[in-house]
């Protein structure tokens, strides 16, 4: 896990204004929550800003759900820094790569996904891809484990990966045709390769 940390200056845009369709978004969250409550619409809110500005959460972003939901700022940033969702700097245009590097996920191959990031997509955590289209971090277990190796990309996950499975994944992301996600060697879920063992009957 790594240090969270805003973005430097020199890449924090100036500001940050709701879409109209964004800031009806926001107070459908916030109508959701009994009066005086709204900052408990703080992760939606911020998770849909950080959609309008790219895939990550600006600085100005902060400021403006917080203002929304009239918190202070250090409580949103708070929020922004903890969770590992929230890119505090700019992410690759077509990918941001999350590979789970925790204990089930290394014990099966891990470090090989982490490879192909390295050679395919930069060196180091955070860095852009030449082309500016991808990125890649190291995170904590995401809940796929019985999946293990896997990664989160945008929303969705893409589990049992190989070298040369993940390398497709990539591959389907930079032509703009992402596969289907879930497992990625055929099986069906968490069931065995040569398919489901219980639960079979159908009455
Ligand atoms: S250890 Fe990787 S998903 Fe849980």
């Amino acid at each position: 896990m790594s240090v969270r940390r805003l973005a430097p200056k020199e890449l924090q845009p100036a500001s940050f204004t709701f879409s109209d369709k964004d800031l009806a978004f926001a107070r459908e969250q916030i109508a959701k929550y009994p009066p005086g409550r709204q900052a408990s619409a703080v992760i939606a809110i911020l998770w849909r800003a950080q959609d309008q500005n790219g895939g990550w959460v600006s600085e100005a972003a902060i400021r403006a759900v917080a203002d929304l939901l009239d918190m202070p700022y250090i409580r949103v940033l708070e929020v922004a820094t903890f969770y590992t969702m929230f890119q505090l700097q700019p992410v690759g245009k077509k990918a941001h790569v999350q590979v789970c590097g925790t204990t089930p996920c290394r014990l099966r191959g891990a470090a090989d996904i982490i490879e192909v990031c390295q050679s395919r997509i930069h060196h180091d955590p955070f860095h852009l891809s030449k082309d500016g289209n991808f990125s890649w971090e190291e995170v904590e277990c995401l809940g796929a484990c019985v999946n293990a190796p896997m990664v989160l990309i945008w929303k969705d996950t893409y589990e049992d990966l190989t070298k040369e499975g993940f390398g497709k994944v990539l591959d389907g992301f930079a032509s703009g045709n992402p596969p289907k996600p879930g497992p990625q060697n055929g099986r069906q879920f968490s069931a065995p390769i040569t398919g489901p063992t219980t639960l079979k009957e159908t009455t």
